[in-house]
């Protein structure tokens, strides 16, 4: 291409990399060139040797979950503002699979990862980062200084579901937790008996059932087991939306009514919770705000600034909007 243009390979690289350094006249004899030939920069392998790559590997918990499609735009606008782009990947909370995409990331030298942790340590974190790939816990306190992470003060999130249940009259409830490996099940938990305990209640009067997975069948397939409890609670407190979208719909199956017979309280505040049949009281997460912040933590921890760097441990509060699957006329004893 260089000698048909009649001009040096680093004239070629200059007219593709820092057109502003060539005259107009050679600029255009090499494109003519390029043109004609059909040439297609390949990307990444400038990328690489450049060492600095424009994509993001965003992993996360559970595609289908849209708290992490909220979470994925927030994490996109940040990167799009940057001229980056984010790939998002999903490790369906199954650490074997979050550990294939890490070391994969690592090989595409991708420009850094934004993970929520399939377990508490983030164990699989420490190979990428002996690989030099920066990380950014999204969705995760990281509670050492060796990385910046966004979340939601979860345990403050349980206590605010189970007060406002409290509150209501309740004085039997369940807890149907996700997964027990995820941080989200443990610290959700730690809130419910933190608001039961503040009240001067026993924390036997908190039922738990653990879920199989974070989704909708299983929060279906869990409403059987409440509904089979002696002496039944009359509200449950359910670790994320999906699950509680499933319990309702299988209440309603059974003819059980909501709130009346059986007050419901989800987590995340998906758009599907205003929209329920009947009106989801939720948990409010910032999952946009969690992954645009995360993403502009990895941008600064990898871009011109990257030498001074610290990073930053960002925890924001949660929110309880209330809805008509938890307000009740009166309480129950
Ligand atoms: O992936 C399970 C849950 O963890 C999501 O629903 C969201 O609450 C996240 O924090």
């Amino acid at each position: 291409m260089a000698e048909q243009a009649g001009v040096s390979l680093g004239t070629v690289s200059n007219v593709l990399n820092r057109p502003d350094t060539v005259s107009d006249n050679t600029r255009l004899r090499v494109l003519t060139v390029i043109e004609r030939l059909g040439y297609v920069r390949q990307e990444s392998a400038r990328q690489l040797r450049a060492g600095r790559s424009r994509i993001i590997a965003l992993l996360v918990l559970d595609m289908a979950n849209p708290f992490f499609v909220e979470m994925a735009r927030g994490a996109q606008q940040a990167a799009r503002a940057a001229g980056l782009a984010v790939m998002v990947c999903n490790s369906a909370a199954d650490p074997a699979e979050e550990a294939d995409y890490l070391a994969m990331f690592a090989e595409q030298q991708v420009r850094g990862v934004l993970v929520t942790p399939t377990d508490g340590a983030g164990g699989n974190l420490q190979a990428i980062r002996r690989r030099g790939i920066p990380c950014v816990f999204a969705d995760r306190a990281q509670p050492s200084a060796e990385a910046c992470s966004v979340s939601v003060d979860d345990v403050a999130g349980g206590q605010l579901a189970v007060r406002h249940l409290l509150a209501e009259g309740h004085r039997r409830v369940v807890y149907l937790s996700g997964p027990a490996h995820l941080a989200q099940s443990r610290d959700r938990h730690a809130g419910a008996l933190t608001a039961f305990a503040e009240a001067g209640l026993s924390h036997d009067r908190l039922t738990v059932i653990a879920a199989a997975r974070f989704d909708v069948t299983a929060g279906r397939d869990a409403a059987a087991l409440l509904l089979g409890l002696a002496d039944r609670p009359t509200a449950v407190f359910c670790a994320n939306d999906l699950l509680a979208l499933g319990v309702l719909q299988a209440l309603y199956a059974a003819g059980v009514r909501v709130p009346e017979e059986m007050a419901i309280v989800g987590y995340d505040d998906i758009d599907f919770a205003s929209a329920a049949a009947v009106p989801l009281t939720s948990v409010r997460q910032p999952a946009q705000r969690i992954g645009r912040t995360a993403a502009e933590l990895l941008i600064a921890e990898t871009g011109e600034a990257a030498a001074t760097h610290e990073h930053q441990r960002i925890v924001y509060q949660p929110e309880l909007v209330v809805r008509a699957s938890s307000l009740t006329t009166h309480g129950r004893r």
